[in-house]
């Protein structure tokens, strides 16, 4: 008999596999997921979700793709955070501490309650990469918040108001494009994209079954 564990969706109960995820476990119980899912396996932070155990006080936080069911489990998704990016043009900005002050000024209001790293389904140290913002040491910021997959999660919990994501995002940005090395390649790959010289592949591609495509795929040069 397979093990069978009781949880709650949206507050509603379900018994699904105790082997199943959050999101394999939503499937079975009847959701079709067309918001809250992308790749299935940790990689693009669609699928942040909360939850409690019954008769735990402790609010948890993961993403439904890689996170299993517990018995008596409340579980709510959050498909979709409003963070706040804000609007600039990267080329007018400069790598150090006065771009964060004055696009993400609320950065300084950080209490270091570091509920935001607790929260993060990459372990990364959140609180660590907004104190590197906050110095304007944008290289450490870009490399600390280098596997951050968008989720949001982290600013949920941030009593702050941070949108630590962005601020991450904006760090990696300054980071590639004043201070690491041009990467050559990309800029003569953007200048051929540019020149048209892929266009013609693109109509062939556009024009191919969905089988030829995943035929190209399935056959595609891997460059070692
Ligand atoms: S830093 Fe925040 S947005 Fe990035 S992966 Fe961690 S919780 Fe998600
Ligand atoms: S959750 Fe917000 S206030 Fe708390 S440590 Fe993280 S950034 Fe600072
Ligand atoms: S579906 Fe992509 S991280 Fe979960």
């Amino acid at each position: 008999m397979e093990e069978m564990v009781n949880v709650y969706f949206y507050g509603k109960k379900y018994q699904v596999p105790a082997a199943l995820t959050i999101q394999t476990a939503m499937e079975y119980a009847g959701y079709t997921l067309t918001r809250g899912v992308g790749c299935r396996h940790g990689f693009c932070g669609a699928c942040a979700c909360i939850y409690r155990i019954k008769g735990h006080n402790e609010l948890k936080t993961g993403l439904a793709c890689t996170t299993k069911v517990q018995e008596g489990m409340y579980i709510t998704q959050i498909p979709y955070f409003p963070t706040d990016k804000r609007t600039y043009d990267i080329n007018d900005l400069q790598a150090n501490q006065k771009v964060m002050m004055e696009l993400y000024p609320e950065i300084y209001s950080c209490i270091g309650c570091n509920a935001c790293t607790k929260a993060c389904p990459q372990s990364l140290n959140t609180m660590q990469y907004i104190a590197y913002a906050q110095r304007g040491d944008i290289k450490k910021c870009a490399e600390e918040s280098f596997d951050c997959i968008m989720c949001g999660t982290c600013s949920v919990r941030c009593p702050a108001g941070i949108s630590h994501p962005m601020v991450g995002l904006l760090a990696r940005r300054l980071n590639g494009k004043y201070i690491e090395p041009e990467a050559k390649h990309l800029t003569k790959r953007v200048e051929e994209i540019n020149n048209g010289e892929f266009d013609s592949a693109m109509a062939d591609m556009m024009a191919k079954s969905i089988d030829e495509v995943k035929d190209l795929y399935n056959n595609r040069e891997i460059e070692k």
